[in-house]
């Protein structure tokens, strides 16, 4: 039976989980509290966006304030070491797709393998939540968080011309299969 109509036929089928426990890991030596984000993070989180876009915030105080309240289907992380803000990640999961809406590792932490481990719990809770495929939209000429994506499995899907309104960026869709699926192909008619 197709995923949709078993959805709406069995609505307890399929329901996405999205409960989370706080707990502490331990990433490359460094001490982690990981939790799901509050209203109270956000000021952090401002000065966490400006550190890794040269002191820009694509997303602004409001932009926080209306993701975090998408508990139903969302999912955003803060990552400290005791009161610093190191890092964080968010994503809207749905049946068919969990979507990466977000991550930054703050510049002292990076390349120690924080972001691999925030984006493979995110891709296995996608798995535990049983969506076809994760995706991401990244800026094409973020070659860093590209070879990240690809080093989990991503590839390139299209490109989303002049998708970043401050900076009139082309972002690349990228996608990780976690089933088998077909490729649709359009049909053309001479
Ligand atoms: C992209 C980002 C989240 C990666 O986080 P990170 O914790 O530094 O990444 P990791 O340490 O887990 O690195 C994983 C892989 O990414 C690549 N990578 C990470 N940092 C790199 C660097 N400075 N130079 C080259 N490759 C790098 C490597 O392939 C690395 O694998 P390896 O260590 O086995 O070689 C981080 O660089 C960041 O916050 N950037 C600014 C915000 C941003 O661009 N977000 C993504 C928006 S789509």
């Amino acid at each position: 039976m197709l995923k949709k109509f078993n959805q709406f036929f069995h609505p307890q089928i399929n329901r996405i989980d999205m409960s989370f426990t706080p707990f502490m890991a331990n990433v490359n030596g460094n001490i982690l509290q990981i939790m799901q984000a509050t209203d109270d993070n956000i000021p952090d989180l401002l000065v966490l966006e400006e550190q890794v876009y040269s002191g820009r915030t694509p997303w602004n105080k409001f932009s926080f304030e209306t993701e975090l309240r998408k508990r139903r289907n969302s999912l955003y992380l803060v990552v400290y070491q005791a009161s610093t803000l190191v890092a964080f990640i968010g994503a809207r999961f749905s049946p068919e797709e969990t979507h990466i809406t977000n991550i930054a590792v703050a510049p002292a932490y990076q390349h120690q393998h924080i972001g691999r481990y925030l984006m493979q719990m995110m891709i296995d809770r996608a798995r535990e939540n049983d969506s076809d495929s994760v995706t991401l939209e990244v800026k094409t000429d973020n070659e860093i968080a590209q070879r990240l994506y690809q080093s989990l499995g991503f590839k390139g899907n299209f490109i989303r011309k002049d998708y970043y309104q401050d900076t009139h960026t082309d972002a690349m869709n990228m996608v990780l299969w976690l089933k088998p699926h077909q490729i649709k192909r359009k049909k053309f008619t001479f």
